[in-house]
């Protein structure tokens, strides 16, 4: 099948997120999504399996909900998509085996499909600009990468990625040091609303002359984490705002820096912010500043695009339907560490 207004019907459930997106091409019709974050909040991380209880509760009221949206039935699918990896691997599966059970009974083709590439690939939705070549700055709660993207679904290059925690993580983990609950990122970037974002100056992880030899374009924010711990334990009076805002400008300044830098250099003027932290005002603002200064063109998804979706995976089930791939092989094996380079199972 190569059909550019075929309509795809993706399911995402990596991680506590049932979330079902339909498209038509590259066209959004719907985007539905259950998260059970609440259930996890107490526990102050993603416990995987309630994740998995909560993702085959919900799944048939999601699906129903998203053909409701769309304006369609189940029968008028042309091909279905699902994450298979990387997530929760007991998550993955209720997605995988929701979706194989929809492709076999209504005989449709089904696409297991990377969620990395998926969070790129919702750049392409409701406009028709070429996806690629681009550099990606792809910042999850798993994965912090640069990417230089030759083609999404066959040709992307890691140019660095994190040697310790993903930029999500970071924001997790302080939000959970500072008391501003799970999950830390939009915490913290509501509290540093309120902050000075000058008042503490926090390390820029592997920005050194002497870092840049081995890690360009590699991040690390263990060492900011450290800084931020020390920083509370000396300073009793701290104001929270200065450090959630000072924290976030350090984790953005150092993002920025060095996407914009592989974009410069490999003289890609394109720069995609993709994944959950691409939600981040304050990354999003500086962005764009950075960006229009150094003549460089931003593409950053609407931020309820950013966090895991289902249109997300639709849009790269599209993808492969308009490029003519192969779909996956009835059977394909969830995978919970799967990385970029295998777009589609
Ligand atoms: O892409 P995503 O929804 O799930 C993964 O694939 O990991 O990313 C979730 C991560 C979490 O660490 C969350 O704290 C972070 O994205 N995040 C943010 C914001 N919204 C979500 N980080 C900073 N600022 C935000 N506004
Ligand atoms: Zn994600």
């Amino acid at each position: 099948m190569k059909n550019s207004d075929a309509l795809v019907l993706g399911i995402e459930t990596s991680c506590d997120e049932t979330a079902v997106g339909i498209v038509s091409g590259r066209k959004l019709l719907a985007n539905v999504i259950s998260s059970s974050v609440e259930e996890h909040a107490r526990f102050g991380g993603v416990v995987p399996e309630i994740a998995s209880r909560a993702h085959l509760e919900a799944m048939q009221s999601v699906i129903a909900q998203a053909l409701s949206d769309a304006k369609v039935s189940i029968k008028d699918i042309d091909a279905f998509a699902v994450t298979a990896g990387p997530g929760l691997i007991g998550a993955l599966l209720v997605g995988t085996s929701s979706a194989a059970g929809l492709a076999i009974a209504l005989d449709k083709p089904l696409y297991g499909v990377n969620h990395l590439s998926a969070h790129i690939a919702v750049d392409s939705l409701n406009s028709d600009h070429k996806l690629d070549p681009a550099i990606a700055l792809l910042v999850s709660g798993g994965h912090s990468s640069i990417l230089q993207i030759n083609d999404l679904t066959s040709d992307v290059k890691t140019l660095g990625s994190t040697i310790d925690d993903a930029a999500g993580e970071a924001f997790d983990k302080i939000a959970r040091i500072l008391e501003l609950g799970f999950p830390g990122g939009p915490a913290i970037d509501l509290d540093a609303k309120s902050g000075n974002p000058k008042a503490i100056d926090f390390p820029r992880g592997l920005t050194l002359a002497r870092d840049l030899i081995e890690h360009k374009y590699d991040f690390s924010f263990s060492g900011l984490k450290t800084a931020v711990a020390r920083y509370l334990a000396k300073t009793p009076d701290h104001l929270r705002a200065d450090v959630s805002a000072s924290f976030q400008e350090a984790v953005v300044d150092v993002l920025l820096i060095k996407a914009i830098g592989a974009a410069k250099e490999t003289g890609i003027d394109t720069l995609i912010i993709a994944g959950g932290v691409a939600a981040n005002s304050r990354l999003r603002s500086l962005a764009q500043e950075r960006a229009t200064k150094a003549d460089i063109q931003l593409r950053i998804p609407p931020m309820n695009l950013c966090t895991d979706n289902g249109a997300m995976v639709a849009a790269l089930g599209s993808l492969a339907v308009t490029q003519g791939l192969a779909p996956s092989k009835l059977g394909f094996e969830a995978n919970s560490s799967s990385g970029i380079t295998t777009p589609i199972f």
